[in-house]
């Protein structure tokens, strides 16, 4: 029997629409706003402008996809949060509006709990799924944590950053070299021509399985200060060697703690998610460590790592075969639900 599920994810900058048919994706459009890149961050005002205007288009598109009509749709999932409320309440409204319209039961989803989910989207080239329980390093621009994943809504976080997110650590060390918005797939490109041992930077100690980033970004910062006063072209210089030290450091602390997880565990199946789970540097690491320590690993193709509503509809199918349904006076929130 088909289950047709529509997703929106409006949390950020991307205004996304998917249709899955059950957990099988039929459709995934993504449509990034590019009137941030000026502005060298996401502008929240003009992020929720940018989704009014792309969302019905978006929507028209998954489902014309998708091959289906409107009417097959069993059900609307939608980002609840965490994100930009402005951004949110468009996604949220629109699937109020097209819940009462279509009269199909809206299903809420956490947007972090849809980045794990996003490892059991099937599709042709896409069928291993992970078996729980799991760990999984959530990696993405406000958000680092390790995640014990018992079943599809039953997660721990077991470590977290207690400052700055990997992401975010990416997009500032990017803003400080002058590279463009976002930085994280701009240093990973770059890193590629570059030695990753050519520069050091300091390491926090943090206890447990947390993490920081902002002492690293300061590092970076004031080494940066101190080169251009010897060479104001030190920079561009030495840019892809720049590039492949920082990306270098940010994954070895990401891995010393994952390692650290799943030996206090005992679990060997680990997953990667978030939009900084697109990091070649990092899918090196997980290699590495998946021989070294004999794990199954499970890394999400590109089009799933990064913002998307795939995520969001298959997150949406597993509550909604739980009857799990959000009523029509749900509202946003901007921050992760205080249910972990
Ligand atoms: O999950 P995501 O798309 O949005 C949030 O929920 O935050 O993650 C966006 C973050 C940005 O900080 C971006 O620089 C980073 O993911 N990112 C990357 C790569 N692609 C995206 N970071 C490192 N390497 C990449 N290839
Ligand atoms: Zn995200």
């Amino acid at each position: 029997m088909n289950t047709y599920i529509l997703g929106i994810e409006s949390s950020c900058d991307e205004t996304s629409a998917a249709v899955l048919n059950g957990t099988r994706l039929c459709s995934n459009i993504i449509a990034s706003q590019k009137v941030h890149e000026k502005y060298g961050g996401v502008v929240p005002e003009l992020a929720s402008r940018a989704h009014q205007q792309n969302i019905i288009p978006v929507i028209d598109t998954a489902i014309k996809e998708a091959n289906i009509n409107k009417n097959e749709l069993q059900a609307v999932a939608f980002t609840r949060g965490p994100g930009l409320l402005g951004s949110l309440l468009v996604g949220t409204s629109f699937a109020k509006a097209f819940s009462m319209a279509m009269d199909i039961p809206m299903v809420e989803v956490d947007h972090m709990d849809a980045h794990i989910l996003a490892h059991f989207i099937t599709d042709e080239q896409h069928k291993k799924v992970p078996e729980f329980p799991f760990l999984c390093l959530t990696v993405s621009g406000g958000h680092t944590q390790i995640v014990l994943v018992k079943d599809y809504f039953d997660m721990n976080i077991i470590g977290q950053t207690i400052d700055d997110a990997a992401g975010e650590t990416f997009d500032k060390a990017a803003k400080i070299m002058g590279l463009p918005y976002p930085g994280g797939p701009v240093i990973d490109k770059l890193a590629q021509q570059g030695d990753p041992f050519a520069f050091q930077f300091a390491e926090p100690r943090i206890p447990d399985l947390n993490y920081s980033f902002s002492g690293l970004k300061t590092s970076i910062l004031y080494f940066l200060r101190d080169e251009l006063k010897k060479d104001e072209q030190f920079i561009e210089k030495h840019k892809a060697n720049l590039c492949a030290s920082i990306q270098h450091t940010i994954v070895d602390l990401l891995m010393k703690k994952l390692i650290l997880a799943s030996k206090q565990t005992g679990i060997r199946q680990v997953a990667i998610a978030g939009g900084v789970s697109a990091n070649s540097g990092l899918h090196q690491a997980m290699q590495q460590a998946a021989a070294e320590n004999k794990w199954e690993i499970y890394i999400p193709k590109l089009s799933y790592s990064t913002d998307n509503a795939a995520m969001i509809a298959v997150a949406g199918y597993f509550k909604y075969k739980q009857n799990l349904f959000a009523d029509h006076n749900t509202t946003p929130y901007a921050r992760q639900s205080i249910k972990k």
